[in-house]
C-alpha cells in the first residue's frame, strides 16, 4: 500500500495552502496566485540553480527571506503584501535594480513586456538618489540573432543557466565581478548554437532581444496568436506576433508567471517567418493587466444591428463605401500630404 504523502500547511498573507515538502515559498505563493505571489526577476522554475540573485521575491518569515530559494516548513507563516516591511524593502530592491538601468523604455524592444518596467511602475520612485554616472560597457556583438544591451542587464544569470541547461554549448557568461560584472563571450563569439534563442525569452529586461524583430514594432501594436508546426527539433508550439499578415516575431509560449512552457529551436524562432509555415490555433489569451491586451478584443460580443429595426426593416442606404473610393474630385486620397479641408477638394476650373 502506498503511503500517503504528508503535506505541509503554509499560511501566506493570511491564506493557507497545502503543499508538498520541498516546495519553495514562491511556488506555494503562486499556488494561491494573484498579488500574494511575489515578483521574481531571476528565479525561473525550469532553470536549475536560478533564484537568489535579485531579491525581488523577498518575503517575511519571522525574519526576511527570498521566497524563490527558501522551502516551506509545516505551519510556516509568511507575509508578502500584508507586511509593510516587505513592501518597503522591495521598494529599496527596485531602487537598487534601477541604479544603473538606463530607463530607455521608449526605444527598448522589451517595453510592454519588461518585468523591470512593471516592477518600476509598481514599486519605483519617481526620482533617483544616485549621484554617479551609470555604468557603460564596450559593445559586444553576439552574432546575427541576439542583440545585447549590457546597460539594461540586471545580472539575473537566467541566460547563463539557459545556455548551460538548454543548449549543447555555452559560449557566454558573466565576466568579471562586482561593478565590472558583465555578460560577454570574452573572445567575440556569436551566440548561434541551436536553442540559444531561448535566452531572449528568459531575459526579464531588454538586455537580450531578437535582432530579427529589432525596432520593427511596439509589442502592443502586434497581435499575438498561438501557432504550431511539425518541427523535428522542438515541440513547434509557439506564439506568433503579427501585424496584419506579417509575422514580425516568433517566441515560445509563456505561462501566467511569464515563464516559457516549451523551449523552441532557433529555426522556429528565427527562420519561420511566413504565415504559411504555421498552423494558427487562435489568438493568445493575454492578461488584461498587460499593456499587450490593449486593442485586442478577444471574445467580443457585437451589439445587435439596430438600424434596420428602427427603420422598419429597411436597410440603411450606403452613401459611400470608403474602401472602394480612392479619389474625390480628382484628388487622390492616399496622396494627400496632410490634414484635408474642404479647400482641398474644391473643383479646379479647367
Ligand atoms: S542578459 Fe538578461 S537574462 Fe542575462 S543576466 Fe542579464 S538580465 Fe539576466
Ligand atoms: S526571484 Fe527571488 S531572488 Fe530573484
Amino acid at each position: 500500500m502506498s503511503e500517503e504523502k504528508k503535506l505541509f500547511k503554509v499560511t501566506i498573507d493570511n491564506i493557507t495552502v497545502e503543499v508538498e515538502p520541498g516546495t519553495s515559498i514562491l511556488q506555494a505563493a503562486r499556488k494561491i496566485g494573484g498579488d500574494v505571489a511575489p515578483p521574481a526577476m531571476c528565479y525561473y522554475t525550469k532553470l536549475k540553480g536560478s533564484g537568489g540573485k535579485c531579491r525581488t521575491c523577498l518575503v517575511e518569515v519571522a525574519a526576511g527571506s527570498t521566497a524563490g530559494r527558501t522551502n516551506v516548513m509545516d505551519g510556516m507563516i509568511v507575509k508578502n503584501i500584508t507586511s509593510s516591511r516587505v513592501v518597503d524593502a522591495r521598494n529599496g530592491v527596485v531602487e537598487f535594480l534601477l541604479l544603473n538601468h538606463p530607463l530607455d523604455c521608449p526605444v527598448c524592444d522589451q517595453a510592454g513586456e519588461c518585468h523591470l518596467q512593471d516592477l518600476g511602475y509598481e514599486h519605483g520612485k519617481e526620482g533617483t538618489r544616485y549621484e554617479f554616472s551609470r555604468r557603460t560597457f564596450k559593445k559586444h556583438d553576439l552574432g546575427p540573432y541576439i542583440q545585447l544591451h549590457m546597460t539594461r542587464c540586471i545580472l539575473c544569470y537566467r541566460c547563463v543557466f539557459t545556455a548551460d541547461q538548454v543548449t549543447n554549448k555555452r559560449v557566454h557568461g558573466v565576466l568579471d565581478r562586482g561593478d565590472h560584472a558583465e555578460i560577454a563571450t570574452y573572445i567575440e563569439k556569436s551566440l548561434d548554437n541551436d536553442f540559444i534563442g531561448n535566452v531572449i525569452d528568459v531575459c526579464p529586461v531588454g538586455a537580450l532581444t531578437d535582432k530579427t524583430f529589432r525596432f520593427k514594432n511596439r509589442v502592443w501594436f502586434t497581435k499575438p496568436v498561438d501557432a504550431h508546426c511539425s518541427c523535428d527539433k522542438c515541440s513547434g508550439k509557439v506564439q506568433l506576433w503579427m501585424r496584419g499578415d506579417e509575422v514580425l516575431r516568433v517566441t515560445a509560449r509563456k505561462d501566467e508567471w511569464g515563464e516559457v512552457h516549451d523551449w523552441i529551436c532557433n529555426t522556429c524562432r528565427f527562420e519561420r517567418k511566413k504565415v504559411s509555415d504555421w498552423t494558427i490555433e487562435g489568438p493568445t489569451k493575454v492578461s488584461r493587466h498587460s499593456v499587450i491586451s490593449q486593442g485586442h478584443y478577444v471574445g467580443l460580443k457585437k451589439p445587435n444591428e439596430t438600424l434596420p429595426e428602427v427603420m422598419g426593416g429597411r436597410q440603411p442606404k450606403l452613401l459611400m463605401d470608403i474602401h472602394s473610393v480612392s479619389d474625390v474630385n480628382s484628388v487622390e486620397l492616399s496622396a494627400l500630404p496632410g490634414p484635408a479641408t474642404s479647400k482641398t477638394f474644391e473643383k479646379k476650373e479647367p
